[in-house]
């Protein structure tokens, strides 16, 4: 495995791929990134995954300081799934000057999540259009844990750059439903069983609510009872007429965004 650190460096060396998977990540890695890193070394000739806390999409700047860092970790574990090269860029090399401030992405970036992080989503996709165009990958890789990001990303590439195809990667959970994210490294053993439980909840009672139109208000009260601190959103879409071309047959799923102390996750069954 190789690690490099500069672009110029980076694209001479990725000069003659022709079949790239890429993998980008903020680290602190978990099994979800691994199921995604797996997943490109099995359909990819070369695999790349990059680690880089993108300081623009972090709204508040004491979640961009707490989040986890564990570079170490990472490297010996990137260097045991064979990974053929981790880019470890430094801000100025993404950014050379500063973030791109005119993107204009779906108008689903408004909901859910970016209704509470204004332009995350459009920092996200920035960062992801700037790995792209340096890399110019056969195929990127997404986890639906994110699926706000997944869909908005998705959507983007389609419309802008359309060699690169995106692979949904399913979410992969702890055995107690949890969700793997990197912000649970910020939680305590109790914190995590608090969160696991709203997993639970959702898988036991979803369709319950669907059909009897369970208010949002009432599953509040019930999450809060959980020992959770805040809950940001709930909510239920058909993930089929999100963003166009829509599909016919109806698919619903949860969407939550929540807080346990000042740790803010989300997730989606
Ligand atoms: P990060 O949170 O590090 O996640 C990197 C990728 O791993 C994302 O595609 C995310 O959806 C996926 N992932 C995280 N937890 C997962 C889980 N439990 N199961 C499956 N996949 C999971 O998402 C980001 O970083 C950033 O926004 C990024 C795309 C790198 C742009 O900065």
């Amino acid at each position: 495995m190789k690690i490099i650190t500069n672009k110029k460096k980076l694209i001479e060396e990725i000069n003659g791929y022709n079949d790239i998977g890429f993998v980008p990540t903020m680290g602190a890695l978990h099994n979800g990134h691994i199921s995604l890193i797996k997943k490109s070394i099995f359909q990819s000739n070369k695999t790349i995954v990059s680690i880089f806390i993108n300081k623009p999409q972090f709204n508040k700047k004491k979640d961009f300081i707490k989040y986890p860092r564990n570079n170490k970790k990472d490297i010996l574990l990137l260097k045991k799934l064979k990974i053929d090269i981790l880019y470890l860029p430094t801000h100025n090399d993404i950014y050379p000057s500063g973030p791109n401030k005119n993107i204009k992405i779906n108008k689903f970036s408004k909901e859910l999540c970016g209704k509470f992080r204004p332009k995350h989503f459009e920092s996200i996709v920035d960062v992801v259009e700037r790995f792209v165009k340096i890399i110019n990958p056969k195929r990127i890789y997404f986890g639906q844990k994110d699926f706000q990001q997944l869909l908005l990303v998705e959507d983007y590439i389609k419309k802008n750059l359309i060699k690169t195809k995106v692979i949904k990667c399913k979410t992969i959970r702890e055995k107690t439903g949890l969700a793997y994210s990197s912000r649970n490294m910020l939680l305590t053993k109790k914190e995590k069983l608090t969160a696991s439980k709203v997993f639970k909840f959702f898988k036991k009672n979803k369709s319950y609510i669907f059909r009897n139109n369970i208010s949002i208000k009432l599953i509040k009260s019930k999450l809060l009872n959980f020992g959770i601190d805040k809950v940001e959103y709930i909510k239920y879409l058909n993930i089929n007429k999100i963003i166009k071309p829509y599909k016919k047959n109806k698919r619903y799923k949860v969407f939550i965004a929540y807080y346990i102390n000042s740790v803010r996750l989300i997730d989606n069954i």
